[in-house]
């Protein structure tokens, strides 16, 4: 990524281990420029959740810490920072499995992601409106109980609470698990939508490769906990290596996604890459 771009988040080279013992994370970098949608890409247990939370600081929680590296947010170290603190600075982690409580409502789970807020009620009144503009579905939901919402309002609903607490940065964890295509593109929309008019700087991550790249500015490859491959989210959705192992489109029919780290081309790129 060019140097002059306005870079609001910077991973450099992070470790991060669980439980004292389980090394996760073996040195992870990347930049998310100011206003861009950036892709985190990789399959089961690359680590990509763990990424997220890393930068969120909500590791702590599931026994995990970074061991090595720093996080910088606008320049500014941000790894001792509580994960209250990092809202306050704009920083939101949207979790996967599109966390909502049950039993509230729509409106009152999008009202709990304000609690932070310290700007008066017509403020939030305002955001909250916002959020209906950019999510409709929501607007006619707003007195159902989260419960018995479809798993694609449940999503536009988690998206929904973290925008009530005006963030600059949205860290995104895999909004369309368990959704059904066309409801997997109404919400990437949603998220371009906010891109691009709310000025929401979102960090994606994705399984998802080929809905991800086509919505993403730029996008990382992160296998084993170490990033394989990155660039510009044009140029890797044509990048041959990964038609073959992500996108399902690549010449050899193989079953199932592949590594990287099996195939000979890839470590032929991997030299040019260096
Ligand atoms: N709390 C934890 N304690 C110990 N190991 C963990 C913990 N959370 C994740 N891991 C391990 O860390 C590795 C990376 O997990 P992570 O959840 O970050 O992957 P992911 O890329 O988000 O995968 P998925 O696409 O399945 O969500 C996995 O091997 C996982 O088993
Ligand atoms: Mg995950």
């Amino acid at each position: 990524m060019s140097a002059s771009a306005n870079i609001l988040l910077n991973v450099n080279g992070i470790e991060v281990i669980y439980n004292h013992v389980i090394l996760v994370l073996k040195g992870v970098s990347l930049n998310v420029p100011e206003g861009k949608v950036v892709a985190l890409l990789g399959g089961n247990g690359a680590g990509k959740t763990t990424t997220l939370r890393a930068v969120s600081n909500l590791l702590a929680g599931e026994r995990g810490e970074v061991t090595k590296g720093s996080i910088e947010l606008r320049g500014e170290r941000i790894e001792k920072l509580s994960t209250a603190e990092m809202v306050n600075r704009g920083v939101i982690q949207v979790m996967e499995g599109r966390h909502c409580f049950a039993h509230l409502t729509i409106e009152d789970n999008l009202m709990t992601g304000a609690y932070t807020r310290k700007d008066g009620k017509a403020a939030v009144a305002a955001t909250l409106e916002k959020v209906y503009n950019y999510f409709p579905r929501l607007k006619t939901r707003r007195t159902s109980q989260a419960a018995y919402t479809s798993g694609g309002e449940q999503q536009m609903c988690a998206i929904g609470r973290a925008l009530m607490a005006n963030p600059k940065m949205v860290l995104l964890d895999e909004p369309s698990m368990g959704l059904a295509p066309q409801i997997v593109e109404e919400v990437f929309e949603i998220v371009k939508d906010l891109n691009t008019k709310e000025r929401v700087t979102f960090l994606l991550a994705e399984q998802n490769t080929n809905m991800a790249l086509r919505y993403a500015d730029y996008g990382y490859i992160l296998e084993n906990g170490r990033i394989v491959m990155d660039g510009v989210a044009k140029d890797l959705r044509e990048n041959e290596d990964v038609k073959e192992f992500y996108l399902g489109t690549g010449g050899s029919g193989g079953e199932g996604r592949k590594s990287f780290k099996d195939v000979k081309s890839y470590k032929r790129r991997k030299r040019w890459l260096a």
